[in-house]
């Protein structure tokens, strides 16, 4: 593997981003580091939809401009971003201005090759989606089914693509392409939508919304949110109409695009058309995560249960953002809904993270202490009989991201850590230390710590800090790539000193927690 291109959707900037936007971010970012074990270049691509007439409204309603609503806010998404360890190598708002450039210029292109062209349309518009609505999708109230609103009536002169014409060759692609959306059952939804797809406005009259970009040619309209947001991730490489730069053609196509099933029908129908319609490639994977839903129950600004992630963070006074990220990653098998609550979240994370693999390494590497100074010698090294469990785990994790099922890894993960445990307890090295068995005793440990550096490295996309701090206390190379991992990672000699045992997780609530926390 040469490259990997991933990205993110671009968030909404009228709000503060909640626990769903950083649910996408985390298991993006969970995806970038574990290609970074399988790959040298990676390319991870967030950001921020900055354009169109929620934002205008919600900047009127406050007093303040677009602009300074727009960076307001995509500052809380980067210092959220930054709190969460989501380490994207790019964040683009669509409001930069090479980005705004790139996108006239697509526009005009298409525009100028018969793509694009004018209508006069009277539709039904929701803004919580920034999208016309067919009349057949309503619920039998005339309400938008994801908003609960009524659209609104809007009859204007638009530019419109000619999506229609893309329509037979998308169905053959998709088709023939069972991979390209993922997960599989949600390929169907999407042929269905294909059957009854119409041609679709991609501008907006300048007199409703002042808030986007300008049409080269037609100062009176502005282009309207979706052809601007999803031409983010080629204009974030550096396309251009004319003469696309290097880290374009490195980069593009992209891997997956990491996206929200409310906004499949964007990704997996209207951005391959205008992709077509550039002559450019498609994307190799369109991933449709579910919702996080908050005690089963939709997150909602009216509901008042919007949960930010900092908040998280602080209330559980966490050190670094491991366990958010482990428990929301695996929240929810691939493609379905998942949910947040905070009893869940103080239970899961004391019995992965700190009971189980936690409390195996302390306790390893304590007896190893106890028993033997903190010494491996040479005798303890030998056939591992958690070797093969533990190589295989390794291919089952991978085969699971290859299929996007990060939840389904971070379980074959914590079964690996299980096994472990298993083994201290069936080959009882306390037992084995009072029987005087000292060769036997440091090979059960010697042989553990082994399985805890492969454990490190798999647990390290969720958790990158308590895999830094495992490492560390294995003097192992967390950088070592999936494919070199072996089941022989420990050196042998002096390997810790009682007082650099560290345990990698305290348990959520507890007073040490708390303590080293205020520290
Ligand atoms: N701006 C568009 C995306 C343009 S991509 C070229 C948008 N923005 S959004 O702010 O409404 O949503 C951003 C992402 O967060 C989407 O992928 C959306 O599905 C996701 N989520 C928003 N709320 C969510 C939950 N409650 N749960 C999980 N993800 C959800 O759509």
């Amino acid at each position: 593997m040469e490259k990997y291109y991933i990205t993110t959707a671009i968030d909404y900037v009228n709000g503060a981003p909640h626990i769903g936007h950083a649910y996408e971010k985390i298991l993006t970012d969970i995806i970038a580091r574990h290609y970074t074990q399988r790959c040298d270049d990676v390319y991870f691509l967030t950001g921020t939809d900055e354009h169109g007439i929620k934002i205008q409204k919600t900047a009127a309603a406050q007093g303040i401009t677009p602009k300074e609503l727009c960076d307001m806010n995509a500052k809380k998404f980067k210092d959220a971003w930054k709190a969460l360890d989501i380490d994207y190598k790019k964040f683009i708002r669509t409001t930069d201005e090479d980005h705004e450039k790139i996108v006239q210029k697509i526009f005009d292109k298409l525009l100028k090759q018969g793509d694009i062209y004018k209508h006069s349309y009277e539709g039904l518009y929701c803004q919580g989606c920034e999208c016309f609505l067919n009349p057949k999708d309503l619920t039998e109230d005339g309400l938008c089914p994801d908003h609960m609103k009524k659209p609104e009536v809007v009859k204007e002169e638009n530019y419109f693509f000619k999506l229609t014409k893309y329509k037979d060759i998308l169905i053959k692609y998709i088709k023939e392409h069972p991979d390209f959306i993922v997960p599989e059952f949600r390929a169907n939804e999407v042929l269905n939508q294909l059957e009854d797809i119409q041609d679709i406005s991609v501008s907006r009259a300048k007199s409703n919304v002042q808030w986007g970009i300008d049409v080269l040619s037609d100062s009176e309209q502005s282009i309207y949110v979706w052809i601007d947001a999803l031409s983010n991730y080629i204009t974030a490489l550096g396309f251009d109409t004319e003469n696309p730069s290097d880290t374009f053609k490195k980069y593009w196509p992209a891997d997956v695009h990491v996206i929200g099933k409310d906004i499949l029908k964007f990704h997996s129908i209207y951005w391959p058309a205008f992709l077509m319609a550039l002559d450019l490639p498609l994307p190799k994977h369109i991933f449709a995560h579910g919702w996080i839903t908050i005690d089963e129950s939709k997150m909602s600004k009216s509901l008042g249960n919007v949960i930010s992630p900092t908040s998280v963070l602080e209330s559980f006074n966490l050190e670094h953002p491991d366990a958010f990220r482990y428990y929301m990653a695996s929240s929810a098998p691939c493609g379905r809904d998942g949910n947040y609550s905070d009893n869940d979240f103080k239970e899961k994370v004391n019995a992965h993270l700190a009971n189980s693999m936690g409390n195996l390494l302390n306790r390893t590497l304590s007896m190893l202490v106890k028993y033997f100074d903190g010494e491996v010698k040479p005798e303890f090294k030998g056939e591992n009989p958690l070797a093969k469990k533990a190589l295989g785990t390794v291919q089952i994790v991978k085969n699971h991201f290859d299929n996007f099922e990060i939840a389904e890894a971070s379980l074959e993960i914590i079964s690996l850590v299980d096994a472990t445990n298993k083994y201290v307890q069936d080959n009882a090295p306390w037992t084995l230390a009072k029987e005087e068995k000292m060769i036997e005793c440091g090979q059960v440990l010697t042989n553990v710590l082994d399985i805890m550096c492969i454990i490190s490295t798999l647990i390290y996309p969720y958790c990158p800090n308590i895999a830094a701090d495992m490492a560390r206390q294995l003097s192992f190379n967390l950088k070592t790539k999936l494919d070199d991992l072996t089941a022989d990672n420990i050196k042998t000699g002096k390997l810790i000193s009682k007082e650099d045992i560290k345990p990698v997780f305290l348990r959520v609530d507890s007073e040490l927690a708390d303590k080293s926390a205020k520290k």
